[in-house]
């Protein structure tokens, strides 16, 4: 075994345990250290995997182009991270991610074209990833562009028309036929010809895919399509014999179809129904149509900071109104304040409260809520009965009983915080909108709920300082 191989073993373990250290809040930081140590050293030591390095081979033009390219790339990176909004994360994921499908696609047409201009067969087991690469790296390239640009607020609606799945489909069909024809004729110029139709189908693919898709559902979307990276970037790896594209690849692949899962387990909705179900363009809910039984009871803040400061157990459900108002601080400075006084605070996270996985633990634990304050959903459910006061802020399909009283809900079957089983619930937002399902929430009516309307962020600066003067 050549020291390259052993290099490249070495890399696996590193994104591995990046991978691991993701998990938890406490260590994700150092993970994504980890992974992006392992990723600088697969790059210094692969020259198309062939087993040269540069150890072995020499500094040499090569190198001098990966390393511009890295210092782009951190460069862009970095400026992203820094600029972007925390509400705006998605997007920038979703971007990230089809950079990374259309590079995959590049690096297999490059094969492709080498291939096709010489004189001797390529061999299926070469061609066939190539196509691979090709197809689901375009795809994804050209359905993260949409996804971005449906979470940016454009042509949010799932659009269909009749016939849209038979389209679809028989796109499918001429792109695996032609797959087919290019794997046993990937010599010459009609090779060529033929490549070119294959790479501007899957990006029509790509998009054709999406575009029937709501807005609601891109977070699920841009997992799935990131999933599709990885396996087009493991493909890239077959086809140029390169083992730690191979492991990045399938690590990214496997990690991102397991997210997807878990998103849709969440929402309770299968992966189908997040495809093709055009989610969004209708809503289903009695409360939607004006049925709801009960009556809306605001509360004004002195009210509410008497409740809270009085309690003897406060559990905080957050959502992604306070992701908007950018509320985190005033959340942990709340807390502290009725901490002081001798109230026990929790805070329960629902899997998908907000817009993208993690997106509550990333935002509290900036505002350094200790974790052991942060509790899952089913662990927190139990007790929800034994709650002095829930305090709902900017959250809304994760608290919704509808979920589970109302079956012909759109959300129905989705698990969510029971707030409504809490002695007292209080409710923080801006008007009675509704969340990201477009659905009303029966919880805002309920005996024991109280709405504080206003700016998540404006609320809680008044919450504390009533609470600071009880
Ligand atoms: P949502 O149901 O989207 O509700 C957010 C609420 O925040 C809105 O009703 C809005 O009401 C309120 N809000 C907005 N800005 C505010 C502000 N400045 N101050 C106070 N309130 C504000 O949020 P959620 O409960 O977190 O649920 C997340 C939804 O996203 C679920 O339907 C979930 O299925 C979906 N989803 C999430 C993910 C991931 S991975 N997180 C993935 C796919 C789908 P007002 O406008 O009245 O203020």
């Amino acid at each position: 075994m050549n020291l390259v191989a052993l290099i490249f073993i070495g890399v696996a373990v590193l994104f591995i345990i990046g991978i691991k250290f993701l998990s938890s809040p406490k260590t994700a930081r150092y993970g994504n250290l980890i992974a992006a140590a392992g990723m600088i050293i697969a790059f210094f030591a692969l020259h198309k995997g062939t087993g040269e390095s540069v150890w072995t081979q020499g500094w040499s033009f090569n190198y001098t182009l990966i390393v511009i390219a890295i210092v782009l790339g951190l460069i862009a990176g970095a400026v992203g991270a820094y600029m972007v909004k925390m509400t705006a994360m998605p997007q920038m994921v979703a971007l990230f991610n089809g950079l990374g499908g259309g590079a995959a696609a590049l690096v297999a047409s490059l094969e492709f074209n080498r291939g096709a201009g010489g004189l001797e067969p390529v061999a299926a087991s070469i061609t066939v990833p190539m196509l691979f690469a090709t197809v689901i790296g375009s795809l994804s390239f050209a359905g993260s562009i949409i996804a971005y640009l449906k979470l940016e607020g454009k042509f949010e609606k799932p659009h269909t028309f009749p016939g849209q799945n038979f389209l679809n489909g028989l796109i499918l069909l001429v792109i695996l036929g032609l797959c087919g024809w290019l794997t046993i004729n990937a010599v010459g110029g009609n090779a060529l010809r033929g490549f070119i139709v294959l790479f501007v189908l899957a990006l029509f693919f790509g998009v054709a895919m999406v575009m029937p898709i709501g807005g609601a559902d891109m977070p699920v979307v841009i997992s799935l399509l990131n999933s599709f990276t990885g396996l087009a970037v493991a493909a890239d790896g077959f086809a140029i014999n390169n083992l730690a594209m191979i492991v990045a690849g399938t690590l990214v692949g496997s990690s991102g179809t397991l997210l997807t899962l878990l998103m849709c387990r969440a929402m309770n909705r299968p992966v189908t129904n997040v495809l093709f179900g055009a989610f969004g363009s209708a809503g289903g809910s009695k409360a939607a149509s004006g049925g709801v039984a009960g009556t809306v009871k605001p509360i004004q803040a002195d009210e509410a900071a008497l409740l809270l400061a009085y309690a003897q157990r406060v559990v905080v459900v957050p959502g992604y109104g306070m992701a908007v108002a950018q509320a985190q601080h005033q959340v942990r400075e709340l807390s502290d304040e009725l901490g002081k006084r001798g109230v026990e605070v929790q805070f329960a996270i629902h899997p998908v409260a907000g817009r993208m996985p993690g997106h509550m633990n990333v935002l509290l634990a900036e505002a350094n809520v200790p974790y052991d304050q942060l509790i899952e959903m089913e662990q927190i459910n139990p007790s929800m009965d034994r709650v002095d006061v829930c305090l709902v802020i900017g959250a809304n399909d994760v608290v919704n009983p509808a979920a589970r009283e109302e079956k012909t809900s759109p959300i129905y079957g989705m698990p969510i915080i029971e707030a409504d089983r809490c002695k007292c619930t209080i409710v923080m937002k801006r008007s009675m909108a509704a969340g990201f399902a477009g659905i009303e929430n029966l919880l805002f009516y309920k005996d024991n709920t109280r709405m504080l309307f206003g700016d998540a962020k404006a609320s809680l600066n008044a919450l504390i300082a009533a609470v600071k003067a009880n």
